[in-house]
């Protein structure tokens, strides 16, 4: 990792000196400019971080500093420095997408912990644009995503048994992607048929036997003409049995035939018909069980279980988490014409501690209703669902450790007090009633702690 490099702009000499000297001792490389067309310049040359700059300048603002490293660069965030008195012109910076402020006069571990954070946001963002990138480079909407071992470990199964005339049985609990894995079978095997899916548990069960082998004119009520089933449909193609550890036992040895043998025989006809089917299942249960208790014949699940292609949890794969949030992410942003493009540190940590019952399925449909309600650029916490942000070990937000120098607690306290009450108020357009109700204080707190920050400041 390279050092995060930072510009320093003020027009007064000492202070370039000041934040220099300390943003170096933490280990940051630092430039400095006096004016806002030496900024703009060193912007235009290097790559920063992170931008401090004072508001006013010789030549200009530090709104115009703010505009040209927006311009370069999106992804630099930008601190304001503001003097006593000018608490407006900060929330102006902010509303124009500063990170922060910092107000004279400094107070060293204040800027530590904004120039911290400030960074980690800036980092976030190139990290979040590095995932975007990756994905749009190459993503079919039905890409399949994961980089766990055991999705690696399915990726190269499928490889090495699309090609093949194999029948697999693709089994996860619900919402883990069998059918997107059984889709991709398809589409890697080269067969020219269609790939046609059924769901053996959703059709009655007077039906289904028509429905998979068809049946002839008048072989019952309703049967008008002759039909083709489902296999002879899937004929040069791949036949999806879903859910197939519900399939009515009277019907196992018809479909133990159509695998065994590669013939059917429509309901009423005489006659058996060859099929070319490329049979994929799937299954949410534990189809030894089924066996055992006599519901599935243990001939069947042999024959379906050649090749097993087992899908975990998405609770036992949890690195998959970011790069499909922000697939699904990029999905929805698209989908409603949303300007959210990357995900917020604690909303992507709240998503990475969630249980997911529900497995990807659950994921997408989370992500899809905080792009829904999100109006920024970043998903925030304040999107999610409850049962996620208040994961099991909610508490307050996640904070860095204590350096070996220590800390002031009074300090982070307060700076995190301030934090907050802008952030409320700024929300809020600076409604302090709404901004109280925001914070779970009352209107007399928000007011004592503002007076409190402003005596401060
Ligand atoms: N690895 C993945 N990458 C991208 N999208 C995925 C992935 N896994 C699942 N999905 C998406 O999650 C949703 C659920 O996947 P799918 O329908 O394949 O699950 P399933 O296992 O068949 O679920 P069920 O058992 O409930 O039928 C789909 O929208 C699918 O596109
Ligand atoms: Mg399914």
């Amino acid at each position: 990792m390279s050092r995060d490099r930072i510009l320093v702009v003020d027009d007064e000499q000492s202070m370039r000196e000041f934040l220099a000297i300390l943003l170096k001792k933490e280990g940051f490389a630092v430039d400095t400019a006096g004016t806002v067309a030496e900024a703009r310049a060193a912007v235009g040359r290097t790559a920063f971080d992170l931008v401090i700059t004072d508001l006013k300048l010789p030549d200009g603002t530090g709104i115009e500093v703010l505009a040209a490293v927006r311009e370069g660069d999106p992804d630099t965030e930008v601190v304001v420095i503001t003097a006593f008195g000018t608490a407006e012109s900060a929330v102006e910076a902010m509303k124009l997408g500063a990170y922060d402020y910092l107000s004279k006069p400094f107070k060293v571990g204040e800027i530590k912990l904004t120039v911290r954070k400030a960074l980690e946001k800036s980092g976030l963002a190139r990290e979040n644009r590095d995932l975007r990138r990756q994905l749009e480079a190459a993503r079919p909407d039905d890409a399949i995503l994961g980089r766990s071992p055991p999705l690696q470990e399915v990726f190269r199964v499928l490889e090495r048994v699309a090609p093949t005339r194999v029948t697999v049985l693709v089994y996860g609990e619900s919402g883990t992607g069998k059918e997107l894995v059984a889709r991709r079978l398809h589409a890697l095997s080269g067969r020219a048929g269609p790939f046609v899916a059924v769901n053996c548990s959703a059709i009655p069960e007077g039906l289904i036997e028509s429905e998979l082998f068809g049946h002839v004119k008048g072989s019952f009520t309703g049967a008008v003409s002759d039909k083709a089933g489902l296999f002879e449909e899937a004929t040069g193609g791949t036949l999806f049995l879903d859910e197939v550890g519900e399939l009515p036992l009277h019907l196992q040895p018809k479909l133990l035939r159509a695998l065994q043998e590669g013939r059917i025989k429509r309901v009423g006809d005489a006659r058996e018909r060859p099929v070319d089917v490329r049979i994929v299942s799937a299954t949410n249960r534990d189809l030894k069980k089924a066996v055992e208790a006599g519901t599935l014949r243990e001939d069947l699940y042999y024959r379906l279980n050649v090749v097993a292609i087992e899908i975990p949890s998405l609770a036992r794969r949890r690195e998959d988490i970011p790069l499909l949030a922000q697939h699904f992410l990029l999905k929805y942003a698209r989908a409603f014409d949303r300007p959210v493009r990357g995900i917020a540190r604690d909303a992507l940590e709240a998503l990475e501690r969630y249980d997911y019952p529900g497995n990807v399925r659950e994921l997408e449909n989370i992500v899809e209703r905080a792009v829904a309600l999100e109006a920024g650029e970043l998903l925030t916490r304040a999107s999610l669902p409850d049962a996620v942000v208040a994961g099991p070990e909610a508490g307050p937000p996640v904070l860095e450790p204590i350096p070996p120098e220590g800390i002031d607690l009074d300090r982070v306290l307060e700076a995190v007090e301030r934090r907050y009450v802008t952030e409320a108020l700024e929300r809020t357009s600076g409604n302090r009633t709404e901004a109280a109700r925001l914070l779970g204080i009352s209107f007399r707190s928000i007011r004592y702690r503002l007076d409190k920050l402003e005596r401060s400041a």
